[in-house]
């Protein structure tokens, strides 16, 4: 064997493996397009959350203040909905078991509201109200957030909702 012989064989040889790759039948299909990744799920920051929050605080002041209580009963109902969104989707922040602070506001300052709005007393209202602030208070002093202070509000966020009793 001359040198081209020996070359061309072992050549050859090289290429068997890839041939026989290539004519195998079981060999695996072509791998499909992967499938387009998922849209990714959107979930608001904390502070997204209290800001709605926060709106919803200010109309439940003009709505008591304006004695018309079935909204202050909703809004009440939607901060405690956003209540329970930021424990499905914050429920530890920063360590802390902020699902669990939350829920202590929750049967307590909200549950009590509940029933002042429920006997459309507003003394009992503005002393419920005052009550909540503090809890909000309290808990962003036990998360290192002791510089967002909640209080009453003195003029509706927005002068495009009505606070007045629908007149029947
Ligand atoms: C269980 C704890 C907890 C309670 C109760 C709570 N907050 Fe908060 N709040 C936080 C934390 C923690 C932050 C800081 C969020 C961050 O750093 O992203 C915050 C931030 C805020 C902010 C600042 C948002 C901004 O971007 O300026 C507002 C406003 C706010 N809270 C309103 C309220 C109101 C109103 C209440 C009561 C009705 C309340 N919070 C009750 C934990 C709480």
């Amino acid at each position: 064997m001359n040198f081209r012989t020996i070359a061309a064989a072992v050549f050859a040889a090289m290429l068997v493996p890839l041939v026989g790759l290539a004519q195998t039948p079981s060999a695996p299909a072509p791998a499909a397009a992967p499938a387009p990744a998922a849209p990714k799920l959107y979930i608001p920051g904390l502070e997204q959350f209290m800001n709605v929050i926060l709106t919803e605080h200010n109309k439940l002041w003009f709505a008591g203040a304006a004695r018309n209580w079935p909204l202050a009963e909703y809004e009440l109902g939607e901060i405690k909905e956003v209540m329970g969104d930021v424990q499905d989707h914050v429920p530890v922040f920063k360590n802390l078991p902020l699902a669990q602070m939350l829920d202590a506001v929750i049967v307590k300052e909200i549950a009590d509201l509940e029933k002042a709005i429920e006997a459309k007393d507003f003394k009992k209202f503005v002393a419920g109200y005052d009550a909540l602030n503090k809890a909000c208070n309290a808990c962003h002093a036990g998360t290192e957030n002791a510089f967002i202070v909640i209080k009453r509000p003195t003029t509706p966020a927005f002068t495009n909702q009505d606070y007045a009793p629908r007149k029947k």
